[in-house]
């Protein structure tokens, strides 16, 4: 106990320095219109996939946000962010404290006061209690004793309570990793243990609760679907998950470092959480990853479920490698520190989509400003998608202009082909048969697949050609089914901007309404000189209330 006293007393100016050294945070991570429209038509030509096979950015909150900006409220709270710009894995070190009995975020052992921990209940700043805690990267951040899993879950709550729409709701992977902290020679005040309400169960169906995809309801879905209609490969479709189940997380434990002589309950874990295996989940290092270059390759990562890939801080993810794990089939998970979280939408996971390269697809306007001075074509349209032969890369251009058609086996979503000829997209129907259709790569092992194709066929002439999908019915809202496809989405707004517009107008409404109660209840405050105005509003009033009838 005796080192205990010096150390604290230490720590006290240092805690204040480092609060002042530590990083800002800037809370500018917001997805463009053009990077919203790009992951919605990503996810809308992904919606028959498995959700086993989709392409997924995440991020390690450890390394790449608390290690940098400390374990505090002002991190947890851009988790919100992190998720607003559309990563959809995180993961999590959760520390199951022996003696509190309740799981933390921070990692460091925490070191009471001996005041209250001899009971002194009226020293009411224990929940603020901080500590320095040297983190992976070797620098001291601070430690928020009282941060606990729900600060976190709250915040993962609110993100998926706003955007659970049928234009923004996505898929969420939380993977957690559990640790233990053992420390016998603290008695904790009774006030701060955990309740049966700390555990990992209650906490997760107390925030997410039906958003939550359990190995429980897989079993059931795998029960019911003899068909295979709603599942591919023994997991649900993406659109049967967001929109006919209505889930959007899959909660995963992946280490469990709990020893078995610890209090924790981990008896109703397995009916909420998945494990690795069960999902048939694998973590490839960055350094292991394979790039695929034979049919054989690609079929053979299908084969696999959840493909993660790791960075780490010796080897890491740049913009470019991103881009690349994702065509190549991995869901990159950045496991590496940033020191300015905007990097993470503005460079890191600027171009992670294997649909659309950064800045496509294009505005009608962009578009026409940058391809119309050079088109033969008299007419223009530019709301159909081709890709680039040389590298597979989508993008948008003019639907009369007349290019190769891109053509799928019915039997075989690896097996692609192009057409003889070129026609126009209004067309590009015209040389499906019983075997070969119109279509366009559905997910990045399809994509890659095409790319092979592409890459084998000698095609010196063709620079681009049709791809089965288009925003031809509404402007913005692509769409896959030839050019008569509907778009699913009346018009493409943000559902934030209808909230905004509600806003102004319940604000219009409360004033009027608590003008008129105000008038009602007490008809006195108003002055003469608005005889006229009271007379007519009370004339209003009354006459609307007495003339409901009952
Ligand atoms: C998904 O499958 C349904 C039924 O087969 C089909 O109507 C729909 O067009 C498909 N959607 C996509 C994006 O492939
Ligand atoms: C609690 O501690 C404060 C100073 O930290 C002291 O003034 C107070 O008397 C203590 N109360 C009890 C009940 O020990
Ligand atoms: C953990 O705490 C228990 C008592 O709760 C003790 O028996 C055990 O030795 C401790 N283990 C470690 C590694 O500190
Ligand atoms: C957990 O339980 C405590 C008391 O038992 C209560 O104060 C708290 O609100 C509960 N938290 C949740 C999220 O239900
Ligand atoms: C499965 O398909 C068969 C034949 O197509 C049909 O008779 C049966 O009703 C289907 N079962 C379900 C559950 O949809
Ligand atoms: C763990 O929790 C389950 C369900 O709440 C309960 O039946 C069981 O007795 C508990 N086990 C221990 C060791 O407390
Ligand atoms: C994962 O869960 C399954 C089913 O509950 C179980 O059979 C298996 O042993 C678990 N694997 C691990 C590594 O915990
Ligand atoms: C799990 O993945 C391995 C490859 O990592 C694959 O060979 C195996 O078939 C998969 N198992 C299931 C049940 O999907
Ligand atoms: C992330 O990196 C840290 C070391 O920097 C390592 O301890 C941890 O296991 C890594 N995470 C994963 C999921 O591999
Ligand atoms: C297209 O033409 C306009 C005038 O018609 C000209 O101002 C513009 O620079 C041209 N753009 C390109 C890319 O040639
Ligand atoms: C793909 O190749 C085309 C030319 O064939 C080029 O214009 C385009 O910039 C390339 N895209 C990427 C993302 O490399
Ligand atoms: C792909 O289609 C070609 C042309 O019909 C056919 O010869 C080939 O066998 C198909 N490949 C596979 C793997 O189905």
């Amino acid at each position: 106990m005796s080192t205990v006293t010096p150390r604290r007393f230490l720590l006290r100016p240092f805690l204040f320095i480092l609060f002042l050294l530590m990083p800002t945070i800037t809370a500018s991570l917001e997805l463009s219109k053009k990077q919203i429209i790009a992951r919605r038509s990503q996810r809308d030509l992904s919606a028959n996939i498995s959700i086993s096979q989709l392409s997924l950015s995440g991020v390690d909150l450890s390394t790449s946000l608390f290690d940098e900006f400390g374990y505090t409220l002002d991190s947890v709270a851009q988790v919100y962010d992190i998720l607003n710009v559309g990563i959809q894995t995180l993961l999590v070190d959760l520390y199951w404290n022996e003696q509190l009995e309740k799981f933390q975020l921070c990692p460091d052992q925490f070191q009471m006061d001996s005041s209250s921990s001899s009971g002194n209940s009226s020293n009411s700043s224990n929940s603020n209690i901080t500590s320095v805690y040297t983190s992976g990267n070797d620098s001291a951040v601070v430690c928020l004793r009282s941060l606990s899993f729900n600060d976190l879950t709250s915040f993962v709550q609110s993100y998926i309570k706003d955007s659970d729409t049928n234009l923004s709701a996505d898929l969420i992977v939380l993977i957690l990793n559990l640790h233990h902290l053992n420390n016998t020679s603290f008695a904790y005040p009774e006030e701060l243990r955990g309740t049966w309400n700390d555990t990992l169960t209650s906490v997760m169906t107390n925030y997410f609760d039906h958003y939550m995809y359990t190995p429980i309801d897989l079993q059931t879905d795998r029960a019911i679907d003899v068909n295979k209609t709603n599942l591919v490969d023994g997991y649900p479709r993406l659109s049967k998950f967001l929109f006919t189940n209505k889930r959007r997380m899959i909660p995963i434990i992946n280490q469990y470092e709990i020893p078995s002589y610890s209090n924790y309950n981990a008896s109703m874990d397995s009916n909420l959480f998945f494990n690795m295996t069960q999902l048939n989940t694998s973590f490839s290092s960055f350094d292991n990853t394979t790039t695929l270059d034979s049919i054989d390759q690609i079929k053979n990562k299908a084969s696999q479920n959840w493909r993660f890939s790791i960075d780490s801080p010796s080897n890491q993810f740049t913009s470019d490698s991103i881009h690349d794990q994702i065509i190549n089939g991995y869901s990159p998970l950045l496991n590496h520190t940033v020191t300015h979280l905007s990097n993470l939408s503005s460079d890191l996971f600027g171009n992670s989509l294997w649909l659309w390269p950064e800045n496509e697809p294009l505005f009608i306007n962009e578009a026409f400003a940058r391809y119309s001075n050079d088109s033969q074509y008299i007419q223009e349209a530019y709301s159909c998608a081709a890709m680039f032969v040389q590298n597979g890369s989508f993008h948008v251009s003019n639907c009369y202009q007349e290019k190769k058609v891109l053509m799928m086996d019915k039997q075989n979503t690896y097996n692609w082909t192009v057409s003889d000829e070129k026609v126009n997209y209004f067309h590009g129907g015209n040389f499906d048969d019983n075997k070969w259709s119109f279509n366009v790569p559905k997910d990045a092992l399809q994509r890659a697949s095409v790319v092979l194709m592409l890459n084998s066929v000698d095609s010196d002439t063709d620079v681009d050609v049709w791809v089965d999908l288009n925003s031809i019915n509404v402007d913005n809202c692509w769409v896959t089914g030839g050019p008569y496809a509907s778009c699913p989405y009346q018009t493409v707004s943000s559902n934030r901007n209808f909230v905004e517009m509600m806003g102004a107008a319940s604000v219009c409404c409360l004033i009027i309404i608590i003008l008129i109660i105000l008038l009602r209840l007490r008809p006195v405050s108003i002055r003469d000189n608005r005889k006229h105005w009271k007379k007519l509003l009370n004339q209003y009033s009354t006459t609307n209330y007495d003339g409901v009838p009952a």
